[in-house]
């Protein structure tokens, strides 16, 4: 039985993720207010103090992380940015700050989504950062210590979050939360490292 830390355990990707992994592991739930820990993964301060209060895990995954949505000819900089420092930036520093928490052997799974490989309007910043996290995992597998790994879940819109982003998304198929929990599974218990697992 591993202790996995899961970031957005409360969300919609977390409870698919928790359903799966739940049944064979210790869950340790974080969420910004909800969970047994709370963090803002936008700030790096919050990430050390969440880490500091966990004894180790032997992995951890995150299903946070917000992007801009908006058409691209309105879109500034400062928006652009948003999604960067939240969603990318966010994640990624969880993998700098908290390798050193996650036992010899152990895995950080993090969440991208479609928007890069199958692009939507007004999903340029979520193409971006979930391309971002494609390359960082890629990278970040070779050089991680002690035999860590790493993998981002890219999932396609969940049959759960097909009324909240209805119209986003013409023309694509839903993928229901018990696929998408068996990809975090191939992550954390498998042996794939720098790979990006398509769910969709
Ligand atoms: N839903 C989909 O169909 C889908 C498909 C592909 C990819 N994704 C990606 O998966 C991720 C999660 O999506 P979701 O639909 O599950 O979202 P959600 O239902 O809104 O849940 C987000 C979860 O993350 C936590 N969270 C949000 N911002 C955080 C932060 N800055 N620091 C720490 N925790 C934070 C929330 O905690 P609190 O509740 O405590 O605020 C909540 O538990 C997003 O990056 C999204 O782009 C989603």
């Amino acid at each position: 039985m591993m202790r996995i830390l899961v970031i957005g355990a409360e969300g919609t990707v977390g409870k698919a993720v928790v359903a799966e992994l739940g049944r064979r592991h210790e869950i340790v739930k974080a969420g910004r207010k909800s969970g047994d820990l709370h963090v803002d993964i936008a700030d790096e301060n919050s990430i050390r103090a969440m880490f500091a209060k966990l004894d180790k895990v032997d992995a951890v995954v995150s299903t946070a992380g917000h992007v801009h949505y908006g058409p691209l000819a309105s879109m500034t900089g400062e928006q652009f940015k948003s999604g960067l420092l939240d969603k990318l930036l966010g994640q990624v520093n969880l993998v700098l700050i908290g390798h050193s928490f996650v036992t010899d052997g152990g895995s950080f799974t993090l969440t991208s989504g479609i928007p890069d490989r199958d692009p939507v309007r007004q999903g340029a910043n979520a193409a971006a950062v979930n391309g971002g996290l494609g390359g960082f995992v890629k990278s970040a597998a070779i050089e991680l210590p002690r035999g860590l790994r790493i993998n981002v879940v890219s999932p396609a819109l969940l049959e759960e979050s097909a009324k909240k982003y209805e119209g986003f998304f013409p023309g694509h198929e839903t993928v229901s939360s018990a696929r998408v929990g068996l990809a975090y599974a191939k992550s954390v218990e498998g042996a794939l490292t720098g790979q990006v697992i398509c769910v969709g």
